[in-house]
């Protein structure tokens, strides 16, 4: 595509969330990482979380973890680039161990997987001995390694019925675990909370004090006074949101499915629950509907990831993930059993 084209294209997309000026600047960084990108025989990945000019410009498939780790998978690419946050580009350097995989920041942390080491999954383990262990894709390499099978928002609940009508260790998220427990219909604890006393497994999921920064701190206040303001808003939540707001939302799933979900919907006003950049992606493919702002968090690792980073990224071949032989080989086992397991993405459905 010429610089032109480039720009027409981005002012068609995003021409109502950002000035003329920025539009033309990234455009040609657009333009640039573009013949970079076929230059180093490269694929780039993009998660939803993106920022709407990279989002709608560089990508070769954007999506939510599931999806992208199923493109990670699938690529004959040499050079995998991965526009979202470090667990995310570990995963598609475990699923593909020649390959360059590059992250675009030195970076790109998340709280989820910075809330549980390998040597914590152990113990949980020691404490529950023979209890099977599903983890978030939102951890790292170790703690994948540790695990029986991972999990996404995506397949969450389905992963967890693969395994059968007994108790699961389910971690670090403790807001997704207790979403999964009701939406499953499960009784859980989480340990570090409520040490256990009781001989007796009155339950049948373990869970974990893992929280994202970002999605707790939506409140059912939040959603109130939406409906206060607009009676006809559908507010939609990701399940790393308080079981509390999840059960106040109308719809709960993968960003990809609160995507879709606007799509689809005849409603004209959304709220939705999940960072902020994602908002401006839907709100910029759906000018006919509107995303009610009543609270803007973006997430801060997603953040570092910017168009100027995925350039150098590719120019540079920088930030190389790498990933010990003998932790990859375990964490494959955990991811590809996830990747068969089949799911759409949604929860809850009332409002569809
Ligand atoms: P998804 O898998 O739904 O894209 O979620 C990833 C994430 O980190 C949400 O905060
Ligand atoms: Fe991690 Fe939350 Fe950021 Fe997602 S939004 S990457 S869970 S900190």
């Amino acid at each position: 595509m010429t610089l032109e084209d480039t720009y027409i294209e981005l002012k068609r997309k995003v021409g109502a969330l950002i000035p003329d000026f920025e539009i033309r600047q990234k455009a040609e960084i657009a333009c640039e990482i573009n013949r970079l990108k076929v230059e180093k025989n490269a694929v780039i990945l993009g998660h939803n979380y993106m920022e709407p000019a990279l989002y709608y410009s560089v990508p070769d498939y954007v999506g939510d973890s599931l999806e992208l780790s199923r493109k990670a998978a699938e690529t004959d690419r040499d050079v995998i680039v991965f526009c979202g946050v470090r667990f995310m580009a570990e995963t598609a350097k475990i699923l593909n161990p020649g390959k360059t995989v590059l992250l675009p920041t030195r970076r790109g942390g998340c709280s989820l997987a910075a809330s549980i080491t390998a040597a914590d999954v152990r113990a949980l383990k020691e404490q529950f001995p023979g209890v099977p262990v599903v983890t978030y894709i939102n951890t790292y390499a170790e703690v994948k390694a540790e695990v029986d099978i991972c999990c996404t928002s995506s397949n969450a609940c389905a992963v967890v019925e693969s395994l059968g009508p007994g108790p699961v260790i389910f971690l670090p998220d403790e807001y997704l675990a207790r979403n999964v427990a009701r939406e499953t219909g499960r009784k859980i604890i989480v340990p570090s909370r409520a040490p256990r006393t009781d001989p007796e497994l009155d339950f049948q999921m373990i869970g974990w004090p893992g929280r994202c920064e970002v999605h707790e701190k939506f409140t059912v206040e939040d959603i109130d006074n939406a409906r206060k303001q607009f009676p006809d808003v559908v507010v939609l939540a990701h399940p790393e949101c308080s079981p509390d707001v999840v059960e106040a939302a109308d719809f709960s799933g993968s960003t990809t499915a609160m995507v879709k979900f606007v799509q689809k919907a005849a409603a004209k006003r959304y709220l939705v629950l999940t960072e902020c950049s994602m908002g401006d992606n839907i709100a910029a493919e759906n000018p006919d509907k509107e995303m009610v702002r009543i609270c803007s968090i973006r997430c801060p690792h997603m953040n570092e990831i910017t168009m100027e980073e995925t350039r150098d990224a590719l120019l540079h071949l920088q930030y190389a993930i790498e990933v010990p032989e003998d932790i990859r080989i375990r964490a494959k086992r955990s991811v590809d059993r996830m990747l068969a397991v089949n799911a759409d993405g949604a929860w809850k459905t009332d409002a569809a």
